[in-house]
């Protein structure tokens, strides 16, 4: 139809494209003009049918010629699937359903962890005064937890195993939303590991989540190998390689989203089956690392944040991030934590490509992080011992303090 409607108004356009300059005296000319642009514009159509890469028409261009000549044109309208339009359906109507106000709105704290989590004592001291504004859920996969905290005392649901890198991690983020979406004052939903830190106190993380209009979702274009490069054509038609993101898997997710990657199956089954270690012999996908990052991309790119609010340090440019020991822990770290304004991402192609944007919350300029990881088990007394210092700024002033680059302590 859309293409029915481009072809006509190529028409109208090209009977008064010939600038008739020199008219009454020759006749021949014009229509002449009028043939060659037919011509043109009949193959410009026949390229657009059948896309480059099956045409003779690619042959004509270099390869790179072509894509130029496809990027041109307006992507042509895929036809959806019944459970496409089922789900863009859903996933509109929760998007545009006016949100629920609760009149004790709360946050809920998922941790996903072996065991224990050995930051509880720490933990305690973040909670401690604002009962009633938090919910805690524990998905613990191997053993049960010991408590030193009483907030975390039967928090433990249901779990099942996870394995590093598979879908059954996704189902674990999954199970603690379920669980958490239960509560009808929980309006967001933060996702934490064993090694987490809170880098701000309760009021501040409290603020920065529920006046705020979006999901901290981390999402990001990697053509590298480590990125694009662990995409599988098996994910079509539902999931194009161009929407195929990347990011950390912690999030925090407000209700609405929260609430949509209840009722997905269909996206979810594509990463399930085709994002896995391991796919088609030796390619390497991590569910965890692109479902989300992914779906939100595709359904609510302006609903989400693009970077994840739990700090994580890469430089080391190992396999896993580094993880801060006793000795690597001081009132400065923790500070030089807290005063970062700009995310930072990096492709993983050979000229490692970096991409540097500005946290910005509501339109403002904030600190980018309100938790870290990885921390040690041997740090908590330390941390314990610094969290009033490092904590004591509001959201309110810290704009100003992000401008001079100065801290107000
Ligand atoms: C968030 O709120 C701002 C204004 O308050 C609005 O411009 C923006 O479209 C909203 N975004 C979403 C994803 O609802
Ligand atoms: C996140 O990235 C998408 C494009 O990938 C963009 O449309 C969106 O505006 C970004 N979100 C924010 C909050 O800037
Ligand atoms: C904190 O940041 C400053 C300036 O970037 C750097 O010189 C210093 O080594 C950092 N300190 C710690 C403990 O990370
Ligand atoms: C916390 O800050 C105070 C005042 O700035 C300082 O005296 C104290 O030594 C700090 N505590 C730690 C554990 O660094």
């Amino acid at each position: 139809m859309k293409l029915a409607k481009a072809w006509r108004l190529g028409m109208k356009d090209m009977q008064i494209l010939p600038p008739p300059r020199h008219r009454g005296h020759q006749l021949k000319k014009p229509t002449w003009i009028l043939v060659l642009i037919s011509l043109v514009c009949m193959f410009l159509v026949v390229a657009y049918i059948y896309p480059p890469q099956t045409s003779s028409a690619c042959y004509i261009f270099s390869s790179s010629g072509c894509e130029t000549f496809s990027s041109w044109l307006p992507p042509p309208i895929r036809e959806f699937s019944d459970d496409e339009i089922a789900s863009r359906v859903v996933i509109s109507s929760i998007l545009n359903a006016p949100p629920i106000h609760s009149k004790n709105p709360k946050i809920a704290f998922m941790f996903l962890s072996p065991g224990s989590l050995p930051f509880e004592k720490l933990w305690d001291r973040f909670f401690q005064g604002h009962e009633g504004r938090f919910s805690i859920h524990v998905h613990a996969s191997k053993e049960k937890p010991v408590h030193t905290s009483r907030y975390f005392i039967n928090k433990e649901i249901r779990s099942g195993s996870v394995d590093w890198g598979k879908i059954s991690m996704v189902d674990a983020e999954k199970r603690l939303l379920a669980n958490a979406l239960k509560d009808p004052d929980n309006q967001h939903f933060v996702l934490l590991s064993d090694s987490c830190v809170p880098l701000r106190d309760f009021d501040y993380v409290y603020n920065y989540l529920m006046y705020t209009n979006i999901s901290f979702i981390d999402s990001f274009e990697d053509p590298g190998p480590h990125g694009s490069g662990r995409y599988s054509e098996h994910m079509l038609p539902e999931v194009e390689k161009k929407f195929f993101r990347k990011g950390a898997q912690w999030f925090t997710m407000k209700r609405q989203h929260a609430v949509i990657i209840m009722a997905d199956y269909l996206y979810y089954a594509k990463f399930r089956d085709y994002c896995r270690p391991g796919m088609d012999g030796q390619r390497n996908c991590y569910s965890d690392e692109h479902y989300l990052p992914t779906f939100f991309h595709m359904h609510d790119p302006n609903g989400i944040s693009n970077w994840s609010v739990t700090h994580v340090d890469w430089s080391e440019g190992k396999w896993h991030p580094k993880s801060y020991g006793e000795k690597d822990v001081s009132e400065q770290l923790l500070k030089n934590l807290t005063s970062i304004t700009e995310s930072v991402h990096v492709t993983s192609e050979e000229r490692k490509e970096t991409m540097i944007m500005p946290c910005l919350w509501n339109g403002m300029n904030r600190p980018c992080y309100l938790f870290a990881r990885k921390f040690s088990a041997e740090t908590l007394e330390t941390m314990i011992d610094l969290f009033s210092n490092y904590t004591s700024s509001s959201l309110s002033s810290s704009s100003s303090s992000s401008k001079t680059g100065e801290r107000d302590s």
